[in-house]
C-alpha cells in the first residue's frame, strides 16, 4: 500500500527538486514524443498517424508471439503473458524484471503496489504510461512465487524485448532493479554501484535505478532513487529543451 509517508516523501522531494532546479527550462513540453518523419507539411499528420498505426500493429504482432511462447518453463505456470503497455512512440522505455501475481492476473505490467509507486515516481518527472512511456519487463511470464527470473528464462525472452525496442525506438531507457540492468548490460555488478549513471543499450542511453518494490521494502532507498530520477530528468530536458517539472506543466503531474 502507498502510505501517507510515501506521498509526503514524494511531495517533499518534488519541492526539494524545485530549489535545486530553479534554472531549468520553462517551456512546456508536448511530452508525448512525436515520430520524426520527413514529409511535406500537408501530409505530415497523415504520415505520423500511419507510422503510429504501423508501430501499434508491430507491437501487437510481438504481443501475439509472446502469448503463444513456450520457449521456457515459465509458460507452464502463467495465467496471462505480460508483453508491456504504453504509447507506441515513447520518449522513455521503462524496463522491470517480470510480472508478479497482479500482473499475471491482468496481463498488464506494474499494476500492483510497486506499480502504483512506479506511476508516482514517473509522474514526479512528467512521465506516464498514458502519454510518453512504454513499460515492459525482462521476462513476460510470472516466475513462480515471484522468484528472480533464471538466466535461461531471461535469455529465452530477450529477443521479444529487443524486438519491442527496435519498434518503439525510445529516446531513453530507465531500468528498475538489479535484474533488468544486469541482463541488459551483461554484468554482475550490483545495483548500488550501477544506479544513477548513464550507460547505453543498443545505442540508447540507459539509466538504472532501484526497483519500486525495493523502495517499498526499504524507505532509505527513496532518497537515492529520487537523485537518480533527477539525473534522468536533466537528460530528458537536455534532449528535448522542455521542462519535465510537474509544476512547470501547470502545477499537476501528467494525467
Ligand atoms: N515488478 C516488475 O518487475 N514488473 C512488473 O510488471 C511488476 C512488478
Amino acid at each position: 500500500m502507498i502510505t501517507e509517508n510515501d506521498l509526503e516523501l514524494i511531495s517533499s522531494v518534488i519541492s526539494l527538486s524545485d530549489a535545486l532546479f530553479s534554472s531549468r527550462p520553462e517551456k512546456k513540453c508536448d511530452i508525448a514524443a512525436a515520430p520524426l518523419l520527413r514529409a511535406s507539411p500537408e501530409k505530415e499528420e497523415d504520415n505520423i498517424t500511419a507510422a503510429i498505426t504501423d508501430t501499434s500493429v508491430s507491437l501487437q504482432n510481438i504481443a501475439r508471439k509472446i502469448s503463444s511462447c513456450s520457449r521456457c518453463r515459465l509458460c507452464g505456470g502463467r495465467k496471462n503473458t505480460v508483453p508491456g503497455i504504453g504509447v507506441p512512440n515513447p520518449l522513455v522505455l521503462v524496463i522491470g524484471e517480470g510480472p508478479g501475481a497482479d500482473e499475471d492476473a491482468t496481463g498488464e505490467p506494474f499494476v500492483g503496489k510497486a506499480g502504483q509507486l512506479l506511476d508516482k515516481m514517473l509522474a514526479a518527472i512528467c512521465l506516464s504510461r498514458k502519454t510518453n512511456c512504454f513499460i515492459a519487463n525482462i521476462v513476460k511470464c510470472r516466475p513462480p512465487n515471484n522468484r528472480d527470473p533464471q538466466q535461461d528464462e531471461a535469455d529465452a525472452c530477450r529477443s521479444f524485448l529487443d524486438a519491442q525496442i527496435s519498434v518503439l525506438k525510445p529516446k531513453l531507457i530507465l531500468t528498475l532493479g538489479r535484474i533488468a540492468v544486469q541482463n541488459l548490460l551483461n554484468t554482475t555488478t550490483g545495483i548500488n554501484r550501477l544506479r544513477g549513471q548513464f550507460f547505453e543499450y543498443k545505442g540508447i542511453p540507459l539509466l538504472p535505478t532501484y526497483h519500486p518494490s525495493a523502495l517499498l521494502r526499504n524507505e532509505d532507498l527513496k532518497r537515492p532513487a529520487w537523485e537518480d530520477l533527477k539525473v534522468f530528468r536533466s537528460r530528458l530536458e537536455e534532449m528535448t529543451g522542455c521542462s519535465f517539472d510537474p509544476k512547470a506543466q501547470g502545477g499537476s503531474s501528467v494525467k
